[in-house]
């Protein structure tokens, strides 16, 4: 498929997702949040679902933890953040309450009615590696249970896509940011990728 029919599908399913209404996240949504960057990208990041700034700009991991992981990419991969592709699991936000105040990972039923459009973004991407970040998105990829503390830095398998899970961003922060070891992980996760995919850093 050439770029220009992959962007084409893209935008396709991200105009379904906008009407979305399959889970009660639709309701307290500002917008949907669809992803973003190369529709030929190498690299996918898959984090578990969008956060106040996301729901109010419409653009994944624009928040802290978007800072972070643009750091990984631009100065950890070493290519700008447009040359990836970014998605969560959920295109809308989910937070404890209707007061829209606190966010928690999507449940079952959330990630049951939305995976299916993040199906399809991967299968249209078809990426050479898939990054998942924290549990949520590593559970859904890898069909699994475990922990993110056992699974990162281990390759594993996504229909012949080989996946790296890692650390969620957010949880690298709150748990110390810069000077985590948790950030020391993530670092080295992202150095198997590179080597992975013979870019230059590696
Ligand atoms: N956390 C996520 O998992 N996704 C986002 O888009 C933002 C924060």
């Amino acid at each position: 498929m050439n770029t220009l029919d992959k962007s084409d599908k893209l935008q396709s399913i991200a105009s379904e997702v906008s009407k979305c209404t399959k889970c009660k996240l639709h309701t307290t949504r500002t917008q949907t949040v669809f992803g973003e960057g190369n529709p030929d990208a190498e690299v996918m990041f898959i984090g578990e679902g969008p956060g106040k700034q996301e729901d109010l700009t419409g653009r994944p991991f624009v928040g802290k933890a978007g800072e972070l992981l643009t750091r990984i990419i631009e100065k950890g991969m070493g290519v700008p953040r447009e040359s990836v592709f970014i998605a969560n699991v959920t295109k809308c936000r989910p937070t404890v309450d209707l007061k829209f105040d606190k966010d928690r990972p999507p449940d079952e039923e959330e990630t049951i009615a939305c995976s299916p459009f993040l199906l399809r973004q991967i299968e249209i991407i078809s990426p050479k590696v898939i990054i998942t970040l924290g549990n949520p998105s590593t559970r859904f990829i890898l069909r699994t249970q475990e922990g993110i503390t056992k699974l990162r830095g281990k390759w594993g398998d996504f229909h012949g896509i080989p996946v790296m899970p890692t650390y969620h961003p957010s949880y690298v922060i709150r748990n110390g940011g810069d000077n985590s070891p948790l950030k020391r992980d993530v670092w080295e996760d992202v150095k198997l990728v590179l080597q992975k995919l013979g870019w230059k850093r590696a």
